[in-house]
This record gives structure tokens, C-alpha cells and sequence, in this order.
């Protein structure tokens, strides 16, 4: 019986990350979610996409905000915005690997009750400051975080080339997204919706850093669980790993994260979540 499972946040420029990929098991069967934040540079994707295509009978690739970041590349030097996240759709399929620009395939294995059909869809989002409480403007968002000493690198690494704006990125990546997953609506077609930041403002939740919600998704993805017939929705980003459910979905944090944020002696395979079938009990909350 296949699994579908999930990791994001493998954050390979981190020694102890690279050699846990190296040792995880082989999963013929399975198929693996990898739901952002691989790396910084072209040579992390690469690692991980050659270390996991044979560990797994399918792969699915979304990018994080590190995976974009700029100029960090000694291949790429200047390689930016749109066309690193190209380069990086065209590193997947040279790969079979699936991509947000790839058709949704359907899940072959244990749906959850109700679903004639699964699809899997791989979604690239991004932000545009508009999560923050409302009496803040999207513009002000960042000095309001900044107030608190908190501000993403992205502001210095992720351009949005050749949008003007990184807001303007997002606008037309949700556009696109809105219009394909609503191509695929049916009755008894559930999705599983894979992003890289979490779809719902509530759930940029970060008790440390809290304003740090600024650069954690976009409020244009409100709602969209429960009008695409979503049965899970895959996030990372956080580096808060949680499973819950809301409004009949399930909701799945699945970073592994910087080595403090894992037990690295375990290795990566417990670390691996399963989303289909599904298996395990949930509750508001639960922290892995
Ligand atoms: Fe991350
Ligand atoms: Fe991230």
C-alpha cells in the first residue's frame, strides 16, 4: 500500500541535514512531498532531488522562500526572480520530478472517506505582506516587525525580477493557481494542496517571533481549503512541526528545520509525515 508522505525545510546548506538525506531509507513504494526551503542555492536542489528521486517512486517539488533567494548561486551569479525558479522547474523535470507548473496527478492509493479521486497539486504562492493584524497597512507591515527586530533576509535576497515587487509576484502566481485548481473542481475530487507558506493567516503562528508572520503567506489564499475540496493541506516554512484539523481538513506542518529544530541522531525518517492514508489521530495542536 503506497504512502504519500511530506518533509519540507531540509535547509541543505547545513552539514548535519545533508548527511541525515544520505542515510535515509528506500521507500520504492512510497511518494514524497518535499514542500520547500531545500536550500539556498541551485547545488541544494540538485543534492536533494539526486539523493531522494531514488528513494522514491514519485516526487513532488514546491519552492520556499530560500530556495528563491538571489545571487547566492556560484554557477547562477545574478540569477534571479523568475528565471531561478525556471531553472529550478527544469532541474525537476529533467528529473520526472513534479513541479507547480506540472499537471495535478492522482493519488493510486487509500483516498479518505468521500473521495473518488485524489489529486495532488503542487502550488507556489509566495507573500505580500498581507499578513498582519488589521489595523496595520500591508505597506506598513515590515517597519512594524522591524519595530520588534525581526526582519526576513528575504528583504535583502529574494528579488522578484522581473516583477516589479515581490507583491506583484504573488498576485500572479495566485491568479494562476485560483484558475488551475478551479479547472479540476468535480464532485467526489479531493485535493491535496502543497505550499510552501501556510494558506491562512492564523496559522503563521509563531509564539518566539510573532510579527515575523509578515513574510508567511498571503490573505488572497483565505479560505481556499474548504472552496478547492482540499482533504490535506502540506505546509512548511514555520519550522513548528504540527498536525491539525480544521474545517474537516487536515492541516500538516512537515519541516524538518535547522539542526537544533531536529533530533538529529534519529536520523530524517521519523521526521518523514504521512498524509495518505490517512492514519493518525489529530487534534488542535499536535506538535511532532
Ligand atoms: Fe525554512
Ligand atoms: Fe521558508
Amino acid at each position: 500500500m503506497p504512502r504519500l508522505l511530506a518533509i519540507s525545510d531540509l535547509h541543505l546548506r547545513h552539514r548535519p541535514n545533508l548527511a541525515g538525506l544520505a542515510e535515509l531509507a528506500h521507500h520504492e513504494d512510497d511518494w514524497l512531498i518535499i514542500a520547500g526551503d531545500v536550500g539556498d542555492k541551485l547545488d541544494d536542489l540538485a543534492a536533494a532531488l539526486d539523493a531522494l528521486r531514488p528513494r522514491f517512486a514519485r516526487l513532488f517539488w514546491v519552492p520556499g522562500n530560500h530556495d528563491l533567494w538571489s545571487d547566492v548561486d556560484a554557477d547562477g551569479a545574478g540569477i534571479r526572480g523568475v528565471d531561478k525558479y525556471e531553472r529550478q522547474v527544469a532541474m525537476c523535470r529533467e528529473r520526472g520530478v513534479l513541479t507547480p507548473e506540472d499537471p495535478y496527478v492522482e493519488w493510486p492509493g487509500a483516498r479518505p472517506p468521500g473521495a473518488e479521486r485524489v489529486l495532488v497539486a503542487p502550488l507556489f504562492l509566495l507573500y505580500d505582506y498581507s499578513f498582519h493584524p488589521d489595523e496595520i497597512a500591508d505597506e506598513d507591515a515590515v517597519g512594524w516587525s522591524a519595530e520588534t527586530g525581526v526582519v526576513c533576509a528575504d528583504e535583502m535576497y529574494l528579488r522578484p525580477d522581473p516583477h516589479p515587487s515581490r507583491q506583484a509576484w504573488c498576485a500572479a502566481r495566485c491568479q494562476y493557481t485560483e484558475r488551475r485548481l478551479a479547472e479540476v473542481q468535480a464532485e467526489g475530487t479531493q485535493l491535496v494542496l502543497i505550499n510552501h507558506w501556510p494558506l491562512l493567516q492564523e496559522l503563521a503562528w509563531l509564539p518566539r517571533i510573532p510579527r515575523f508572520m509578515v513574510w508567511c503567506g498571503t490573505r488572497r489564499s483565505a479560505g481556499w481549503h474548504t472552496r478547492f475540496r482540499a482533504c490535506n493541506v502540506v505546509y512548511g516554512h514555520l519550522h513548528i512541526r504540527r498536525s491539525f484539523e480544521r474545517d474537516g481538513v487536515r492541516f500538516d506542518e512537515v519541516s524538518l528545520g535547522y539542526p537544533k529544530q531536529w533530533q538529529v541522531e534519529r536520523g530524517i525518517d521519523p521526521y518523514l509525515r504521512q498524509i495518505l492514508p490517512p492514519n493518525t489521530p489529530t487534534w488542535p495542536g499536535r506538535r511532532w
